[in-house]
């Protein structure tokens, strides 16, 4: 949810770009440095030489959207970094972002890659840590006790299979800041030792990735060899769909044959391992409908299990009109192993959420600031102020509010 720890990285980034286009001491350019996206070419510099010369003009390109293109090119290659950007992503510059543009940032990426150990040079290093997982929902995750069991349950019990015939598909659904993307990344955390920006977890961002429908044959072809070299590269994947009610029909369907039984290959030794998760706020409604006529009737939150859920969610799903999502093979051939809901957070789940960001930023608190910040947020129904809209999102921000 927060920053990592991983500045020094940046700036390596920053430096190797100043190095690329800073002009080289044999090639006196001083224009160039205050221009660099903008310098001349000088015969008999390195930048003569065609590697560079392509590169740099990719960088041209790019450098009219710059700032901008940091922003997503840091997401891409530290896609923990992302939250707070996520919503820009999303927003409508997201959505109008050239199609040649996700081109260069690829281009970037594989280049900046190239330097780093963010791609092939190792850190596939699967950990599969269970107790961290345990540990994870317990701990970090507030007012999800479905969450919790089934995630960790279906997981533990699909890794440990000793021969699993298909992958794992998972849809999370719920309003947005219950803590879908939380749990996406906390199975990355613990599932490998590089998290999300390990070679053998890929993040898709249905509006980032997949924006224009006109495109979708070829994101299909990207989004096929991105799945075949990630499961080439690692014997268990982790791939993630966050809004995947956005996610376009042919795009759904293309994944189905990812998620079928296997056809037995003979002997193998081992057998590959992909967990697919598919997250959304398709319904999410309903699973807020089902908590409040739970607690109006003088049940208590805990005691809500999944047959008060699943047979309701799956049935709207299937229902829905508004999003391809349930009309797709993944749903109407029973594709998605379960259906997991993330229920509305009440006010002292929020309360929860201020003080871990207090506490993950090292700052110290005081209960009255968490109640403060945690009457910020906006409480819904009308009537009775149950559920926080915007879950816990958006926590970390708001604390900057209070701070000297
Ligand atoms: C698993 O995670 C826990 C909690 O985060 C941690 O203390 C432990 O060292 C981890 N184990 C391994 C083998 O990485």
């Amino acid at each position: 949810m927060l920053r990592g720890p991983r500045r020094p990285r940046g700036l390596c980034l920053v430096l190797l770009l100043l190095l690329l286009l800073l002009p080289l001491p044999a090639a006196p350019g001083h224009r160039d440095a205050a221009r660099p996206w903008e310098g001349t070419d000088e015969p008999g510099s390195a930048w003569a030489w065609p590697g560079f010369q392509r590169l740099r003009e990719r960088l041209r390109a790019a450098g009219a959207l710059s700032k901008r293109y940091w922003a997503l090119f840091s997401c891409q290659v530290w896609p923990d970094r992302c939250e707070e950007d996520e919503e820009a992503a999303a927003g409508p510059l997201g959505w109008s972002l050239p199609l040649l543009g996700q081109q260069y940032l690829d281009v970037l990426t594989t280049w900046y890659c190239s330097f780093q150990d963010c791609c092939s040079s190792g850190d596939c290093r699967i950990s599969n840590n269970f107790t961290g997982l345990e540990s994870d929902l317990n701990v970090r995750l507030h007012g999800q006790h479905l969450v919790q069991e089934l995630v960790l349950r279906t997981v533990r019990d699909y890794l440990e299979m000793p021969q699993p015939d298909k992958a794992l598909a998972l849809s999370f659904h719920g309003w947005s800041g219950t803590g879908k993307n939380f749990v996406a990344r906390m199975l990355a955390e613990n599932l490998y030792r590089d998290g999300l920006r390990s070679d053998c977890v890929k993040m898709f961002i249905a509006t980032f990735h997949f924006p224009h429908p006109k495109y979708v044959d070829l994101y299909k072809e990207r989004l096929m060899g991105q799945i075949q070299e990630t499961q080439q590269l690692c014997p268990q994947t982790l791939f993630i769909f966050d809004e995947a009610e956005k996610l376009h029909p042919g795009l759904l369907e293309f994944l189905g044959p990812y998620l079928v039984r296997w056809a037995p290959e003979g002997h193998r030794a081992k057998s590959p391992r992909a967990i697919f998760l598919f997250l959304s706020n398709l319904r999410g409604n309903i699973i807020n409908e089902v908590v409040l006529n739970f607690l109006k009737a003088g049940g208590s939150r805990e005691e809500i299990r999944m047959e008060h859920l699943e047979p309701h969610l799956h049935t709207e799903i299937v229902e829905s009109t508004d999003s391809g999502f349930g009309h797709s093979c993944l749903v109407k051939e029973n594709l998605i192993d379960y259906f997991v809901p993330f229920l509305p957070l009440e006010y002292r789940h929020v309360r929860l959420c201020v003080r871990d960001a207090f506490l993950s930023q090292e700052l110290q608190y005081t209960e009255e600031a968490l109640d403060e910040i945690a009457k910020m947020m906006v409480y819904v129904p009308k009537e009775e102020q149950l559920f926080s809209s915007q879950g816990c999102k958006s926590i970390s921000q708001r604390i900057n509010y209070f701070l000297p």
